[in-house]
């Protein structure tokens, strides 16, 4: 998919330099994501490739199954760059990002030593970081990665007390659903060490695509139907009837799966409208599925 993108010359570059640097790395292989997000428009993938050439940190803002995760691999499959990852969560901690202490007995003996955690991987081995729902984590929690995520690339492991530097290529990539519940706003002093990149969910042909390769669903006129179901949802996301994840691509993939074998309006139900609250939003969505399917 790569190869259709119209890179600049000095980040094809880049690329080919990582490839090779990574290529015989077996031990850190099965960390190496896989290709697969299909881009709305151009600017998305060429941004994205273009900012974490340069060295940037890249947070991907959009709600949920709109291929965060999805671009995220991709991207690491791109610079076949093993990719660690962190979920965040109101209880993560310090340990959970840069590691722990343990004591480990060798030939008779014991010895204290420090298992290096996700974000000390990355930085060391010059490998890319994805930070999953960073606006999950406790807001005091993150500006431990200040000055990992600035220019100086480098923390004071507090369980150590090295300086720990990061190695040519480290990369940082996060993703963002805000107004999720459970989020807290992102912190601006943090949120100003990211270039922003905006992911909207799929639409019209590139949905099509998508829903061909994702879903095991192949009848066309019903993935035509299930394509326009979901732009007659994002409509009413819109108009504000309907909220935002009922329009999210991983519940349609899911409901397409279903469709297989379930009547389409079943599939509907049990991958789409059951899973709103307000009994009103689920009245919206069977209308609209009630006029593309019987
Ligand atoms: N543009 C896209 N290209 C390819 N696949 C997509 C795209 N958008 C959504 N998908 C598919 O939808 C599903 C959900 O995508 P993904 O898990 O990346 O969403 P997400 O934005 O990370 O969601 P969440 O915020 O809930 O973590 C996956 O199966 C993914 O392949
Ligand atoms: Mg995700």
């Amino acid at each position: 998919m790569i190869n259709t993108i119209n890179l600049p010359k000095a980040v094809q570059a880049m690329i080919k330099n990582r490839k090779q640097s990574f290529q015989q790395d077996k031990e850190y292989g099965y960390l190496i994501g896989n290709e697969g997000y299909v881009a709305a428009d151009e600017p998305v993938l060429y941004d994205a490739i273009t900012a974490l050439a340069l060295g940037k940190n890249v947070l991907l803002k959009g709600p949920t199954g709109s291929g965060k995760t999805k671009l995220a691999e991709t991207l690491s499959a791109i610079f076949s760059q093993p990719m660690h990852s962190i979920n965040c969560s109101v209880d993560m901690d310090a340990e959970a990002l840069l590691g722990f202490k343990t004591i480990r007995h060798i030939a008779g003996k014991s010895e204290i030593s420090f298992i290096p955690g996700p974000v000390i991987k990355a930085m060391t081995k010059g490998h890319l970081l994805y930070i999953d729902e960073i606006n999950m984590a406790k807001p005091e929690t993150l500006p431990i990665l200040n000055g990992v995520l600035d220019y100086r690339h480098m923390i004071t492991n507090p369980f150590t007390s090295e300086v720990v530097q990061a190695q040519e290529g480290f990369g940082v990539i996060a993703a963002i659903n805000e107004g999720y519940i459970g989020t807290v706003p992102l912190n601006e002093a943090l949120k100003n060490r990211f270039v922003v990149i905006d992911i909207p969910y799929i639409q019209a042909e590139t949905l099509k695509r998508v829903l061909e390769v994702e879903s095991k669903l192949q009848d066309p006129v019903l993935l035509d139907r299930f394509v326009m179901l979901s732009k007659d949802l994002i409509v009413q996301v819109k108009n504000g009837v309907v909220s935002e994840e009922a329009a999210s691509i991983r519940a349609l993939i899911d409901t397409c799966d279903l469709a297989l074998y379930l009547p389409p309006l079943r599939a509907i139900r049990r991958g789409i409208m059951d899973k709103l609250e307000d009994a009103r939003e689920k009245a919206a969505v069977q209308n609209i599925a009630e006029t593309l399917f019987e």
